[in-house]
């Protein structure tokens, strides 16, 4: 099957072989000028040549269903978002809290009022995984109407093995549904402490059971905490992480979303992949976790719903770090739309519009690779076919319509998909 994409207006490349820090996220040399043509075949871009050349060579074709012609008017092409930082498997309704937000509970009242995660846990352990799978399924296809062709999802909703590991189930018939985006799928049974359990007891049954089964079941890549005070500290988030690692699970971590509570530190001694929210982490931990290589995944969506403020991302460029942006889609923060997380680092931070996009994109593409084995968040023979075609002919218009999709059509592993072409 060959999809051959002329007329293309500017392309966004990111053609690089390692995530893109400081300048280099804002170069123009990334752009490629209006008038190419991108031929995809099979799930992979094969090249990218002169439209007239691609005409002349495949117009002939067009008889045989293996070759299908589409012409992108001059329209914008960037590549397929990845949303590195998701819970979508889930159940029940939190909309409630908002008043107790604004009546100025903060996140932990609410919860020691019955709410937060634990009570997301109560009604997500009463569905059945067919349920479950529905409402996620719903979500990864609003993502996909807003141009995310990758997901990384986290369970962290059970709290228990059984319930853990029926959300990696769903996240795994999430992966094989071809209608939806590919799913990288990490173990966040670290993410409270069950009503049934102490922090001690909890952590116990983590390492003894919990691990254990996940490793053997398959069903994740990673492992993940929220390492916050008052919920898993340095010492139960260091144990956790490192048990994980021995049971060959890649590392991911919450900290400092509330507080600067030492998780930059720890990120940055155990070398894990990505560090996220990371809001409060202090400029020495910041600097540790970019010398040990680790990823910063800010999240901006969650001060966003929770009315906190957004931290300096220009200075991250400024520093040199490695960073993404990811909705963080949660009960707490139903943001499904990377480019409206775009618009709030673009016309809300004075973020060069082509860092924000390299932050969700190629850099998203390390820390959250396809499961194929190809690399994916750039437009680059050999990458993953994910791209999205806009409905602008200007690749900036990616994070200019907050409240509604930029993206006219999408490409996703080879196959045209929302096709408005
Ligand atoms: O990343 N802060 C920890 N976990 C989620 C929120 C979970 C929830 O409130 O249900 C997050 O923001
Ligand atoms: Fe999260």
């Amino acid at each position: 099957m060959r999809t051959v994409l002329f007329n293309c207006g500017p392309i966004v490349s990111f053609d690089s072989d390692a995530p893109l820090v400081g300048q280099n996220m804002t170069n123009e040399d990334w752009l490629i000028a209006d008038g190419k043509a991108i031929i995809v075949e099979g799930n992979q871009i094969a090249e990218i040549v002169d439209s007239k050349t691609a005409l002349d060579d495949y117009s002939s074709h067009v008889d045989n269903s293996e070759t299908s012609l589409f012409d992108a008017n001059g329209k914008a092409i960037i590549p397929g978002l990845i949303d590195s930082h998701t819970h979508i498997v889930w159940g029940g309704d939190r909309s409630r809290e908002v008043r107790l937000r604004l009546q100025g509970k903060s996140y932990s009242d609410i919860a020691a009022m019955g709410g937060g995660i634990n009570s997301t846990v109560s009604k997500t352990r009463m569905l059945t995984q067919e349920q479950l799978f529905h409402t996620a399924k719903r979500r990864a296809l609003t993502a996909l109407s807003n141009g995310t062709t990758f997901i990384e999802t986290k369970s962290g909703y059970g709290l228990s093995t059984e319930s853990e590991l029926k959300l990696l189930s769903v996240a795994k018939l999430l992966d094989q549904d071809e209608h939806t985006p590919g799913i990288d799928s990490t173990w966040l049974g670290a993410h409270a402490i069950p009503d049934s359990h102490s922090l001690e007891s909890y952590t116990e049954e983590i390492i003894s059971q919990q691990l254990p089964a996940i490793a053997k079941s398959g069903l994740a890549r990673s492992a993940d905490v929220f390492c916050e005070p008052g919920w898993f500290g340095i010492d139960e988030s260091k144990m956790i992480l490192q048990e994980a690692r021995k049971h060959g699970l890649s590392l991911r971590m919450h900290i400092d979303e509330f507080c600067d509570g030492g998780g930059g530190q720890l990120a940055a001694e155990l070398e894990v992949d990505t560090a996220d929210h990371a809001h409060y982490t202090n400029d020495e931990a910041r600097e540790r976790m970019r010398e040990a290589g680790v990823n910063t995944g800010f999240l901006p969506g969650t001060p966003y719903s929770m009315g906190a403020n957004w931290p300096d991302f220009n200075e991250m460029i400024n520093l040199e770090l490695p960073w993404t942006i990811a909705t963080d889609y949660n009960p707490n923060n139903q943001i499904l739309s990377l480019p409206f997380i775009g618009s709030c680092l673009v016309q809300r931070c004075n973020v060069d519009p082509l860092a924000a996009l390299a932050s969700c994109t190629i850099n998203a593409g390390f820390t959250t690779p396809h499961n194929s084995g190809l690399r994916h968040g750039i437009i680059a023979p050999g990458a993953v076919a994910n791209l999205n075609i806009l409905q602008s002919n200007q690749w900036e218009s990616w994070c200019l319509t907050p409240g509604h999709t930029p993206v006219d059509s999408t490409i996703m592993e080879g196959a045209l998909v929302n096709n408005e072409l």
